[in-house]
């Protein structure tokens, strides 16, 4: 067994520096899958100082499907918090639903699953396509620029902002504060992330507050309106869900954006054959090239055993889908980005499990729509620069990204 130097997979200087570590995770997958990663901020609260990584496709799947052996709440889904952290954001981090388990998960996300579906989704197309496309004209109108805040943000803002029934004069003020939150570790962020926890639920209660005088068909007034078994939504249950949708709606189809732009960019032949024949395959290789999302965790409610190692009851486990989307096992040639890849079974929405992303859908819509616009608008946009990442744990994000749009 060879023996690899002890890295901190959730280290956010480690993103940051050199995005996804997937020439690092290629050669462990290949000898020893299961791994225990040191961690050093959170002993106290995770009573632990690190957890097993998780790296192979089909484990990853299979914890994903079990919520009842690995559990979304005991520890949190957060495989790192921020370096102030205490115990108390640990458990408020819990009241999120995807930081909830089976049966308390399920009649949660009941409320809001069919505002989800593809016919809800669909819905909205002719509204978004006609958005992306004023984005990027604006974008093109002033020649060049940072592709981050003229491209990426407003799509996924305005759409998940406008279901959740906010007016558009706020969405900045609530997309900071989104950003604030998941992006805490970075020293750009505008406010400090427990503050900004803070406004986001006031922010919450005071639109909450005029729905019940004033019920429209907004996100907002579902959750109100929202009866699990005779009871009402508590107000940090009601809080907790407008806040997540802020944060999962705005901070992973930004950083997909980005990245699949900077991948074509990087791939000239791969964005001619875009621009040619917009393959249907495109979306997917750009949500597996980007992987949003690092990784979530689980908690083993019972001993037992991933890739032939032991993992003990109350150990946490860190799904690591930026390394299951490279896993040779599943993708061919995973390290080229292939746009006509099919199929493309990635897992950057999730394990199909409990928790699967419930925007996946929005999220495709939303990417399907932005590329179009970019293909059409500013086919000859071109990489000023190299990308600068956010510093972050878990997220895999890109705040800014030099262009010209001409
Ligand atoms: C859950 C990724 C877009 C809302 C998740 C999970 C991942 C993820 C990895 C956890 C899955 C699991 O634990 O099995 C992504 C990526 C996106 C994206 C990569 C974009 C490319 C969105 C959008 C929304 C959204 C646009 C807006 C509605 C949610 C919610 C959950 C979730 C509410 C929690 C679901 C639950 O716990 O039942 N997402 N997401 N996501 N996502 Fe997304």
């Amino acid at each position: 067994v060879p023996s690899f130097e002890q890295i901190d997979f959730t280290d956010p200087d480690l993103l940051q520096r050199g995005g996804l570590p997937i020439a690092e995770f290629a050669a462990r997958r290949a000898t020893a899958p299961v791994w225990w990663n040191p961690q050093d901020v959170g002993k106290e609260f995770y009573g632990d100082d690190g957890f097993w990584v998780i790296s192979r496709h089909s484990d990853i799947r299979a914890i994903s499907k079990d919520a009842g052996l690995w559990s979304s709440n005991l520890k949190g889904f957060n495989v790192r918090m921020p370096d102030e952290a205490g115990p108390e954001h640990l458990e408020a981090s819990k009241s999120f639903l995807i930081g909830l388990d089976p049966p308390e998960h399920t009649r949660m996300r009941r409320i809001v699953s069919r505002l989800f579906t593809p016919r809800a989704v669909g819905a909205l197309r002719g509204k978004l396509d006609a958005y992306a496309r004023d984005v990027v004209t604006a974008a093109a109108e002033s020649g060049t620029g940072n592709f981050v805040d003229d491209v990426a943000v407003h799509l996924p803002m305005r759409a998940i902002l406008d279901l959740l029934g906010v007016p558009e004069a706020d969405h900045q003020y609530l997309a900071d504060l989104a950003d604030a939150m998941a992006n805490a570790e970075d020293p750009d962020i505008k406010y400090n992330p427990f503050t900004a926890n803070a406004n986001l639920l006031a922010y919450a209660h005071a639109m909450a507050e005029d729905r019940r005088k004033n019920p429209t068909d907004d996100i907002v007034t579902t959750l109100v309106q929202a009866d699990i078994d005779g009871h009402a939504l508590s107000e940090l249950e009601f809080g907790f869900f407008v806040i997540l949708l802020v944060i999962a709606g705005n901070e992973t189809t930004r950083n997909a954006t980005s990245h699949g732009i900077n991948a074509f960019l990087d791939h000239p032949d791969q964005w001619e054959l875009y621009k040619r024949e917009r393959p249907p395959t495109t979306v997917e290789e750009i949500i597996r090239w980007a992987t949003p999302v690092h990784a979530f965790q689980r908690t083993a409610t019972r001993d037992t055993e991933v890739g032939g190692v032991r993992i003990e009851r109350g150990q946490r486990a860190g799904l690591f889908y930026s390394s299951a989307n490279y896993d040779d096992e599943v993708f061919d040639d995973p390290f080229s980005f292939d746009i006509l890849r099919d199929p493309n079974p990635h897992l950057a929405f999730g394990g199909n499990g409990a928790h699967f992303c419930i925007g996946a859908g929005l999220a495709r819509l939303e990417l399907d729509l932005i590329f179009n616009a970019l293909a059409d608008i500013v086919p000859d946009i071109t990489k000023l620069g190299a990308p600068v990442r956010v510093r972050s744990g878990w997220l895999h994000g890109v705040k800014r990204l030099p262009v010209s749009y001409r």
